[in-house]
């Protein structure tokens, strides 16, 4: 079952309709540009799970692209999830602040809640369903 809506997660892809396998790519560390992010969508069309995976430096970090607030995605343009000092992810909405580490806002109308991680492993440069 999916966490709740604001808990930190992380969710397993398994539970998501069409999503890969545990272990499956998902693509090369080095195919996200650096602090940048890709996003990846399954599941029907009606009902899309988004998640990002956001590189900042050498670390990367995978979250639901949905925010804790009132559910609506997070990203400024497709796959624009950070602050213009690219520190946070700041959601487009209205504002609340997330650390990339473990999704927790700390400013903004969901303070104290989470963005959903999503279950990843790094192996061998790659970024595989965890
Ligand atoms: S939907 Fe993200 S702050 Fe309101």
């Amino acid at each position: 079952m999916l966490p709740k809506l604001g808990d930190p997660g992380p969710a397993d892809l398994s539970d998501v309709p069409g999503a890969p396998d545990r272990g499956t790519e998902l693509c090369r560390i080095g195919d996200i540009p650096e602090n940048g992010a890709r996003v990846f969508t399954y599941g029907p069309q009606e009902d899309p799970f988004e998640f990002f995976i956001q590189r900042i430096g050498d670390a990367v970090y995978a979250y639901r692209n949905l925010c804790p607030h009132i559910a609506l995605p997070m990203d400024w343009r497709p796959g624009v999830f950070m602050d213009p000092q690219r520190t946070f992810f700041l959601c487009a909405n209205h504002g609340a602040v997330f650390r990339p580490e473990d999704g927790y806002c700390f400013a903004g109308p969901c303070r104290g809640r989470y963005l959903t991680a999503i279950a990843i492993e790094i192996r061998d440069g790659a970024v595989c369903v965890g």
